[in-house]
């Protein structure tokens, strides 16, 4: 707000200003990038955990760009997400990098239950497999290091509030777009006091004004929008964890609502001018990434009125790490 105002006077674009002023010169600008532009190609980290790297068609690598990190949900994969969140095509994004990690499967005998930490049974260190894609990507690639966000779905947007509440990683990535998020809290026992309305969010933010952009469907019978308890561990109701992002980024309470068009009862729910955003897709929509077309999620439960990828690249825009 004051930069805004302040800025002009002096005779420079605010924005312009701050940009170069933010911009980090990442170690990788200049190199000749290892993935194919406009594809997605695989890699694996010193550590052995595989992610996907698309670069836009146009990467240069003497530009700092920005970068999305994208988590799939429980059984998922690194295409699987690139298909439902569609963020490899040109009709959502043409300039920002995007990374998608591969999840593991910690029980031999599943080998396709892919999950992620902070999950009832996982215990991946995936926020040092986060940091150490991110270190690889700076390192290799031109990368605006105060544009890095991250989005993911169900047990991926679990881990996304995750990387939010985590000491680091909350000062590493600029902005953070759960969908559909079970946002697991501990082993807790359902005959114990807690309640999913009231449960508190153990949360270590590096900073007081994290942006936070979640989605959720009125009819989503896997990770009930009111919370439940769920494979020992107690999942808060939405309404319960935005309120404590409200709080923790210092909020008023009160968001300003603003009726999704198209949708019967679709509700934007805008704390502090939107630096925490809660999307209430809709009574009937269900464990999705909302979107007005088919995609793998919602063939049984009916089409949103917007695309969530839309909503998500439009906010992501707005947030650049000081
Ligand atoms: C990554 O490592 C896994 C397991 O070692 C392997 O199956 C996979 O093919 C590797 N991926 C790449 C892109 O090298
Ligand atoms: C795991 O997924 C792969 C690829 O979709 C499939 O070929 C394989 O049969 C699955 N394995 C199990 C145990 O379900
Ligand atoms: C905003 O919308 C939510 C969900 O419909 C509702 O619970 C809440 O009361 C509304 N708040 C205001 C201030 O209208
Ligand atoms: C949503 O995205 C799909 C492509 O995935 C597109 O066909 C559709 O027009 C978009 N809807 C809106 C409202 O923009």
């Amino acid at each position: 707000m004051h930069r805004n105002l302040v800025a002009p006077l002096l005779g420079i674009s605010s924005f312009g200003a701050a940009h170069t002023l933010r911009q980090r010169s990442a170690a990788g600008c200049g190199q000749s990038p290892t993935a194919t532009l406009g594809e997605l190609s695989k890699f694996n980290t010193t550590a052995g955990r595989e992610y996907g790297v698309w670069l836009p068609d146009d990467y240069d690598q003497t530009a700092a760009t920005p970068l999305i990190v994208s988590y799939h949900g429980a059984d998922g994969t690194i295409d699987s997400q690139a298909a439902l969140d569609k963020l490899t095509h040109s009709e959502f994004n043409t300039d920002h990098i995007v990374v998608y990690l591969q999840g593991k499967a910690d029980d031999p005998d599943e080998p396709n239950h892919t999950t992620w930490e902070g999950a009832p049974g996982n215990d991946e260190d995936d926020v040092g497999f986060t940091s150490d894609v991110l270190d690889a990507m700076t390192a290799g690639y031109c990368i605006d290091t105060s544009r890095i966000y991250a989005t993911g779905k169900s047990q991926g947007g679990g881990f996304v509030g995750r990387l939010a509440c985590d000491a680091d990683m909350s000062k590493r990535i600029a902005a953070f777009a759960p969908v559909s998020g079970a946002y697991y809290i501990g082993s807790i026992d359902e005959k114990s006091e807690t309640k999913p309305e009231t449960v508190q969010v153990p949360c270590e933010a590096g900073r007081a004004d994290v942006p936070i952009m979640a989605f959720h469907g009125g009819d989503d019978t896997t990770i009930a929008y009111y919370g439940a308890f769920r494979s020992g561990s107690c999942l808060p109701a939405i309404p319960n964890w935005i309120q404590q992002w409200a709080a923790r980024d210092d909020l008023d309470e009160t968001p300003a609502n603003t009726s999704i068009s198209g949708s019967d009862n679709g509700v934007v729910m805008s704390f502090g001018d939107g630096l925490v955003t809660l999307v209430y897709d809709g009574d009937d929509i269900g464990h999705d990434w909302p979107s007005t077309t088919e995609n793998s999620d919602n063939g049984g439960t009916g089409l949103a009125a917007f695309n969530a990828s839309t909503m998500i690249m439009a906010f992501f825009r707005e947030h650049t790490l000081s």
